[in-house]
């Protein structure tokens, strides 16, 4: 019986809210799934800075890099505006990722029908969509140096970034792309600005050879950014996976969350690379919301997100690809029943609490087993 190491990092805000609930799930898929799992929970961001003057300590990354996946809540919220810089909460997240080297960050959008009509865009355009944006997260333009604010001799100013990326870079990030797209619909999109930027055609060039030796039973499609921009608005469907830089897929992915309506629906994950003996990655999966200190300790926090990461956790780093489908058919069931809370609700309509929304979720997980 395969059995999996989890490490829970709630965080602050609406994180231990929210991954109370994930709690609920491992709970029931270590009773009905035929794995097991070993949990252990530690601090990150300001409730580590609390208890430990760090934003994460040395023995919380040390049960980070050795479990099979990490769970991640929130972190952040006005408590911490003042603390100093190098141990502000987010600098949790950014060593995890640092690390780790997680390199590779997956940002699903799916509408469910039932929620279809909150988007912003036509039901027709968005009802029953399921794509991924895969997105470089350790390269590109918001690391390359230099990277400064000069002050030129007739004391003007001059701002430099850096678009920088390596062969191995972009190699690493493509092969992701056409792996995942092995095990959703076969079709990869590459995204760069090739007319007006060097990064451009190196991305294009090293995708495309990738592509030639290792994938080519995969389709793959190259579009300009900007041009991907105006799809993925006009008829987001097309696609299956999008894999594009740092800086575009922060962009592209922001876009392609709210075509599917709540942040509080949105899950994510990063992955590094793989482990030469075992194969398998490190990662780390998270919610895209933040720690919501607006709403935070009032039971309104939609889990979702939450649950659905853990979803994406059994589907990339526990090989239990039913399981999630389980989850993220749960998931469906109690959204197509009607049971929303408070950020899906529409005007009049009643909202349930945090705790009875996981609830719900592991009674149509009951149901569909
Ligand atoms: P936020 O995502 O926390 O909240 C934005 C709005 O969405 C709020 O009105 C909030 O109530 C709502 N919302 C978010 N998640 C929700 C959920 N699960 N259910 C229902 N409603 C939800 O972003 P904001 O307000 O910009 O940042 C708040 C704090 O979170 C800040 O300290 C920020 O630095 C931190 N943050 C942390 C992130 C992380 O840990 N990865 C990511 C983004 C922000
Ligand atoms: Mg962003």
């Amino acid at each position: 019986m395969a059995s999996y190491d989890l490490l829970l990092l709630p965080g602050d805000g609406i994180g231990p809210e929210v991954m109370a609930e994930v709690g609920r799930v491992i709970e029931w898929l270590d009773r009905n799934s035929g794995s097991t799992f070993e949990t252990e929970t530690d601090l990150v961001g300001g409730s580590a800075y609390d208890a430990h003057a760090v934003a994460i300590t040395d023995a919380a990354m040390d049960k980070a890099q050795a479990a099979d996946a990490v769970l991640f809540g929130a972190v952040g919220g006005p408590k911490w505006d003042s603390v100093p810089y190098e141990v502000r909460p987010e600098a949790g997240l950014l060593r995890l990722r640092k690390d780790m080297d997680l390199f590779a960050n997956l940002r699903p959008a799916i509408c469910y029908p039932a929620l279809a009509d909150a988007s912003s865009l036509k039901r027709d355009v968005v009802e029953g969509l399921d794509i991924l944006i895969l997105r470089e997260l350790t390269g590109g333009v918001y690391f390359g140096e230099p990277k400064e604010i000069v002050t030129l001799e007739n004391g003007e100013k001059r701002a430099v970034d850096t678009q920088l990326y390596t062969t191995h870079e972009i190699e690493r990030i493509a092969r992701v792309a056409f792996e995942l797209a092995r095990t959703r619909n076969n079709k990869v999109t590459s995204m760069e600005k090739r007319n007006v930027m060097r990064s451009g055609v190196l991305w294009n060039q090293v995708v495309t050879a990738v592509h030639k030796a290792e994938y080519s039973d995969v389709e793959l499609e190259h579009m300009l950014a900007d041009a991907g921009g105006m799809q993925l608005v006009r008829w987001p469907k097309q696609f299956d996976v999008i894999v594009t830089d740092n800086l575009f897929g922060d962009m592209l992915s922001d876009v392609a969350a709210m075509l599917t309506g709540s942040l509080g629906m949105l899950p994510s994950a990063s992955l590094g690379a793989p482990d030469e003996k075992t194969g398998k990655r490190k990662a780390l999966y998270e919610p895209v919301h933040g720690s919501a200190p607006d709403i935070a300790g009032k039971r309104l926090a939609n889990p979702i997100a939450m649950i659905a990461s853990l979803g994406m956790a059994l589907r990339y780093s526990c090989d239990m690809g039913e399981a999630a489908d389980l989850v993220d058919g749960a998931i469906a069931d109690v959204l197509a029943g009607g049971t929303r809370t408070a950020d899906l609700a529409a005007k009049g309509q009643n909202a349930v609490s945090t705790t009875e929304m996981g609830e719900a979720i592991v009674r149509a997980m009951d149901a569909r087993a």
